[in-house]
């Protein structure tokens, strides 16, 4: 994978696949790559290396991909969330497949919400820094969003490079917090994002999960802070203390120097690391302009 160029490859031949820089620190346009097709193995082990450098990865499309392309190409970078995970009881889901997770502002039927819907209400909780699925303890890696409709008006994704804030941090500050974990829990965030309490059956469906607060990344080898708005407290510290030593982390984190936005285009496929940044939605009328986009994610190990 070169940057801006292209270089010879592992077996000397040319390699396709191009990383074109969009921020200082990590995030980049991929070009040379379809994934609306099936990649080789060595296209597979491109993309993963450029994701070790950039963590954040963008390839365009003329046309959004199909929920089959969607997941056959997510299958190829390890094992994948294949099964819904009930998130507000008693709703109907969209989209056919059980591996998409529906990240639209639309309900079964294709129309908006209406302001006050508990699901939408859920959904705002996106717009918090947060990584997928810190809240299990078999953490995602990958997730890939495909853009279907992209409204008219800004509605961007921002992201965060959590090794590139860690490497920023004080040594003090890091001395004290490489050994700290931290509780996760799903509700916690939804319920931080304005969200209504959750029923006991719901709460049930995804318990808290315990993750170190700074790790070395398994494929790269960089040290990462590992935050989310999931994150409710630090294990063996006073919760206020802890919830404020979080947010000062995040805070640190999601400086302008550590942030990249991504502006969608239909067809745009992005894939980010869960493992070392933080991502969230920004803010638009979402009762007046829809916008559909699609998720699939990918796991530390094969979960049901
Ligand atoms: C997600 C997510 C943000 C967005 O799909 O995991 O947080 O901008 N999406 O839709
Ligand atoms: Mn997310």
């Amino acid at each position: 994978m070169g940057q801006g160029h292209q270089r010879r490859g592992r077996q000397g031949g040319l390699m396709a696949l191009t990383g074109n820089p969009l921020h200082p620190v990590f995030a980049a346009e991929l070009h040379g790559i379809d994934f609306s097709r099936r990649l080789t193995d060595a296209g597979v082990t491109d993309v993963l290396d450029a994701m070790d450098r950039y963590a954040v990865c963008v390839v365009h499309h003329d046309r959004a991909l199909s929920d089959e392309q969607h997941v056959a190409v997510s299958a190829q970078f390890g094992p994948m969330q294949r099964s819904r995970v009930l998130t507000v009881a008693g709703v109907k889901p969209r989209l056919a497949r059980g591996e998409i997770i529906d990240q639209s502002n639309l309900d079964d039927r294709g129309n908006l919400y209406n302001e006050g819907d508990r699901r939408l209400l859920y959904k705002r909780a996106n717009r918090l820094w947060h990584t997928d699925m810190s809240f299990h303890p078999v953490r995602a890696t990958y997730s890939l969003l495909s853009a279907h409709v992209i409204p008219p008006v800004a509605a961007d994704t921002e992201f965060a490079d959590l090794r590139a804030a860690y490497d920023a941090l004080p040594v003090a500050m890091k001395a004290r917090i490489d050994p700290l974990t931290v509780s996760h829990s799903y509700w916690y965030s939804r319920t931080l994002a304005g969200g209504p309490p959750a029923s006991a059956e719901e709460q049930a469906s995804r318990p808290p999960a315990v993750h170190p607060l700074v790790h070395r990344h398994p494929r790269s080898g960089r040290m990462s802070l590992y935050l989310a708005s999931h994150a409710s407290h630090i294990l063996g510290m006073p919760i206020d203390e802890g919830r404020a030593l979080i947010e000062e982390l995040c805070a640190f984190a999601t400086q302008p120097r550590f942030v990249y936005a991504h502006q969608w285009r239909v067809g745009d496929v992005l894939i980010w690391d869960n493992l070392c940044t933080m991502h969230r939605a920004t803010e638009f009328d979402d009762t007046i302009v829809r916008r559909d986009v699609r998720r699939t994610t990918c796991r530390e190990a094969a979960v049901d």
